[in-house]
């Protein structure tokens, strides 16, 4: 979602403010714009649409020292050149991330002073507001005006400002948004993440709540509560920031590839030192919680943690969560998956469930996020950068994980022996190198024009399923919809004709023959069915049960998801590349959430 930039140094701030954005686009947005001071004047380039375009307009050969740039994923107002940022009222120039959430009681406030609005959106209110706290401010104090404002302000913000009348100093404040500070060598950067300038410097701050930062070439200034604070310096891991594309057309296909390396590297870290994981089974109750792709690694660790630890687990989305009635205690474990870790739906529940006094453990890819300073305890999962916007290494490292705190209950109640799980884990890479290469054509040539595909599982299988169809619907823009296997006939096999296609995952041993027999429902319908099952299966399963088929490895139950996804990750792939689709950035969504 909206990403932030700002640069101060003895470089030209342009190319650095657009590489910055570059970095930043990975985030999700549909209009950008840059502001920089020249020769004493504010200059302000948006364009619609892509970095590209912006980049077009502006001219590189001017220099600046001081500027400030944005990408906008639209929430207030429509995708026009007018709405996004940044905005400029009277001696302000701002950039935002988040929602003003009172904007319209600030917005008239402000008409009766005077001032007039251009765009539709909340955060030029934020910036007429700021104009109007500095115009009521004899000595210009940049810090007790943009204390007022955050006195002033409700919602989540990210916020960073240039002062026409100020040419040498930036400004940043921030409540529920992140926002990060780089410190180079006479130049300071801030942006949403650290990925925008992490090739650039070599220490960051990371701004909390509350905090304003006043930054100029060489010198930043940390002030909460009107007092300045001295911040903790954090080291850029620069291991962690590779976003490289190799020889690949798309991240997301090169990130469905660093599957099968990313299970060694886990291996090591977590295999061997299984026991040293938390012991969740002394909780008398267990939710998980996250959104999207992160709520289904729930849901899977959900099957996993009930089947190996014999205990009762719940899981929540997190949008819903934060307003449901809670039954929840100190002793309770909330288990919140994230990969960015900075999804505010996920971020508000943890702030929810301490009050409660509950206890919480992270399953975050990103170091350092927002979620990851909020929980208790944290498991990293270790995938890496996630530039595609579809998650796909990000799910299987948190399956990776919830597959661990299973079987390190199992192996007290199910017997497990540690010789047997560790060659389990050590053949998955190599099984997941053999599902990815298995020919996908004759299937994808059957699905891709489909407007409408179904996904159908049991179990376990289901939640596959609900992984698969979310993967399809984000990147080829084609319907889906997930549904248990047996649940089709309570309803929604009326829909079930010769124009109808299913994908259908029967990789759950036991409910294999329940399956089949809902799948032969559907044939006797005349729908097409893609097969996605167990490779000890081949001689068994009726030819006439299926039009393309995909044999998985058999492998132990507790790691039989990790595989399962890898094909359904393909397809999508698949089918959006022969639709032409934007693969990585696919239209509407953003990587980051960073808003309800
Ligand atoms: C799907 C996808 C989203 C995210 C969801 C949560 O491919 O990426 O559904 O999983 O927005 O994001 P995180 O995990 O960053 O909290």
């Amino acid at each position: 979602m909206c990403g932030i930039i700002g640069y101060i140094g003895k470089n030209n701030a342009l190319p650095k403010l657009i590489e910055g954005l570059k970095k930043l686009e990975y985030r999700g947005y549909d209009s950008a714009g840059i502001a920089y001071f020249h020769k004493n004047n504010i200059k302000i380039i948006k364009s619609v649409g892509r970095i590209q375009e912006l980049e077009k307009k502006i001219c590189f050969k001017e220099q600046s020292q001081l500027g400030i740039g944005h990408t906008r994923w639209a929430t207030h107002g429509k995708v026009t050149e007018k709405n996004s940022h940044p905005h400029q009222v009277g001696k302000i120039t701002i950039v935002h991330n988040g929602i003003l959430e009172n904007y319209q009681d600030l917005k008239k406030i402000l008409q009766e002073k005077g001032y007039s609005f251009k765009s539709d959106t909340d955060t030029e209110v934020a910036c007429a507001y700021i104009d109007y706290e500095y115009q009521k401010n004899p000595l210009h104090n940049m810090s007790e005006i943009l204390k007022n404002c955050m006195n002033t302000f409700i919602g989540s913000y990210a916020i960073a400002i240039i002062v026409e009348e100020i040419p040498n100093q930036l400004f940043v404040m921030k409540k529920d948004s992140p926002l990060v500070i780089g410190l180079g060598t006479n130049e300071i950067y801030v942006a949403s993440d650290i990925s925008a300038f992490a090739d650039k410097v070599s220490n960051y701050i990371i701004l909390e709540d509350m905090e304003i930062g006043i930054l100029t070439t060489n010198e930043y200034q940390i002030i909460k509560n009107g007092k300045r604070k001295m911040p903790t310096l954090k080291k850029i891991d620069t291991k962690n920031q590779s976003s490289d594309k190799k020889q690949f057309p798309h991240y997301m296909l090169k990130e469905i590839y660093e599957q099968s390396e990313k299970i060694q590297l886990w291996n090591t870290k977590y295999l061997n030192h299984i026991m040293e994981l938390p012991d969740i089974s002394k909780y008398k109750k267990i939710h998980i919680i996250g959104c999207g792709t992160a709520y289904h690694a729930g849901m899977i660790g959900k099957y996993l943690l009930e089947e190996y630890g014999n205990i009762e687990v719940n899981v929540f989305i997190a949008s819903e969560y934060r307003y449901q009635k809670l039954f929840i205690d100190q002793n309770t474990l909330v288990i919140v998956v994230s990969q960015s870790g900075e999804t505010a739906d996920t971020l508000s529940c943890i702030k929810r469930v301490q009050q409660y006094k509950a206890h919480t453990l992270g399953i975050i890819n990103t170091e350092d996020s927002s979620i990851a300073r909020s929980v208790e305890k944290v498991i990293y999962t270790k995938a890496g950068q996630e530039v595609a916007v579809a998650s796909t290494k990000a799910y299987t490292s948190q399956l990776y994980i919830f597959s661990m705190l299973a079987i390190r209950l199992g192996i007290i109640n199910h017997n497990l022996t540690l010789a047997e799980i560790k060659n389990t884990y050590h053949q998955l890479p190599q099984k997941i190198k053999e599902v990815i290469h298995k020919n996908y054509d004759n299937l994808t040539s059957l699905l891709w024009n489909y407007n409408n595909i179904f996904y159908l599982g049991r179990n376990i299988d289901y939640v596959t399923m609900m992984e698969g169809s979310l993967k399809l619907k984000e990147i080829s823009y084609i319907h889906s919809e997930a549904m248990p296997a047996g649940e089709l006939k309570h309803g929604t096999i009326s829909l079930m004709n010769e124009e109808t296609c299913a994908i259908v995952m029967a990789t759950k041993e036991e409910l294999i023959p329940k399956t089949i027999s809902n799948i032969k429902e559907l044939k006797a319908r005349g729908t097409k069915i893609v097969l996605l099952t167990l490779d000890n299966l081949t001689n068994s399963i009726e030819k006439e049960c299926y039009d393309e088929v995909i044999w998985i490895p058999k492998m132990a139950p507790y790691v039989q998801p990790i595989l399962n996804v890898i094909p359904l990750q393909i397809i999508a792939y698949n089918i959006a590349k022969k639709r032409g689709c934007d693969i990585d950035k696919p239209r509407n969504l953003a990587k980051s959430v960073t808003v309800e």
